[in-house]
């Protein structure tokens, strides 16, 4: 297995440690190769996404990233020249986000029921594109605009996904989000192509949610979603709020998958860099470490993730929650969890 690692800024090396501590109990064979790309590279060469770092990074069968910005760094540099331009050059269609709460961690919420969702994000449209600009700049004139790219072939291919894991799922039902009340030209594409695929799966059954209405229902009723389906922009706001409710960001972790195989998918957490704890040994690498699960998964090597998640499953369900350790603990912790798991196996 040829891996790529991108540690990235702020906490994004700290949890990546950890995360590949634990890969190494559970596939000791791995080729790791580490790309040192986010702030200090742009800093030191300007450089944010060269080609021939990218050509390699095609070469490799997965790509592990810890996170992406840095307060140093204008807003939006690293964002889009690096992890954005990653996700569209690997046409990374496909977001998935899941968000489960594991027995053992408290929710944010007093009676949150039995969570257990995953949120498919399309991943390379939607208002992510960059289709807009400035005109009359630094005027009272000037005017902003950012517009929403969906594609009939960008919105078929994902909620195809989204119906094929529905309908893998034990409670087989879908959510579309979006906002066809406002937003009528998106969303009649959306509609539409959930109406058409969905009767290629009469096993699914289908509900409609506008998305201001979904943030309600995430929180007075987080267990009514098994397969939510959206755009690139609703998706990326919902994922944190359905993190807040499943024990926090730091238990979140995500696939950026092409899953067309043509190019590597892409893993990590769902969190950020998180300046405001890096350096601080604060950050919780469990979402990383649950990352390097669906990597496993995806690459088809279903009983290594399995044994990652029953660890960090184990975990969760017997950790302090109110020092749950230092980062480098959690990983110690999982790595040993796994190593045993792996002997018992
Ligand atoms: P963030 O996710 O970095 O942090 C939000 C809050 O969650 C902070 O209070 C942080 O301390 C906490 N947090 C995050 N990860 C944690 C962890 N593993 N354990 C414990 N606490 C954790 O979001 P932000 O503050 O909005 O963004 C910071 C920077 O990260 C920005 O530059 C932003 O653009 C970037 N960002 C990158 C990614 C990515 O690389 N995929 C994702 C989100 C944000
Ligand atoms: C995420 C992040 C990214 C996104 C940013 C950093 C570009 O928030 O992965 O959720 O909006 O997709
Ligand atoms: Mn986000």
């Amino acid at each position: 297995m040829r891996l790529a690692v991108i540690p990235g800024d702020g906490i994004g090396p700290e949890v990546v440690t950890e995360a590949l501590k634990v890969l190494g109990e559970v596939v000791p064979a791995a080729e790791v190769t580490r790309y040192d790309l986010g702030a200090s590279r742009w800093h030191a060469t300007g450089e944010l996404l060269p080609e021939s770092v990218l050509g390699e990074l095609r070469e490799h069968d997965a790509i592990l990233l810890g996170a992406v910005g840095d307060p140093t760094v204008p807003s939006g540099i690293l964002e889009r020249g690096l992890l954005l331009r990653l996700r569209f050059e690997l046409d990374h269609h496909v977001n998935l986000r899941p968000a489960r709460l594991y027995p053992g961690v408290r929710s944010s919420l007093a009676e949150p029921g039995e969570i257990d969702m995953v949120v498919v994000r399309e991943g390379t449209e939607g208002l992510y594109a960059g289709n807009g600009g400035l005109v009359r700049k630094d005027t009272p004139n000037e005017i902003a605009t950012e517009v929403s790219v969906n594609t009939a072939f960008g919105v078929d291919r994902v909620v195809r996904d989204a119906f094929r894991r529905a309908s893998e799922r034990p409670r087989r039902h879908l959510t579309l989000v979006h906002k066809t009340n406002v937003l009528t030209h998106a969303g009649s594409l959306w509609s539409r192509v959930v109406e058409e695929v969905s009767l290629q799966h009469p096993e699914v059954t289908v509900a409609y949610q506008h998305v201001d209405a979904t943030t309600i229902h995430m929180v007075t009723d987080p267990a009514r979603f098994d397969v939510i389906v959206t755009d690139n922009l609703f998706g990326d706001i919902l994922t944190d709020l359905a993190a807040a409710v499943t024990g926090g960001i730091g238990l979140a972790a995500s696939g950026n998958l092409d899953v067309t195989g043509r190019n590597p998918s892409m893993f990590e957490p769902v969190h950020g860099s998180a300046p405001d704890i890096a350096g601080q040994g604060l950050a919780d690498p469990t979402a990383t470490v649950l990352s390097v699960a669906l990597l496993l998964d995806h690459l088809g090597k279903h009983e290594a993730a399995k044994r990652i998640e029953a660890s960090v499953a184990f975990d969760l369900a017997t950790r302090d929650h109110s020092a749950p350790g230092a980062t480098h603990a959690i990983g110690d912790r999982l790595a040993a969890l796994v190593s045993s798991n792996t002997r018992t196996a």
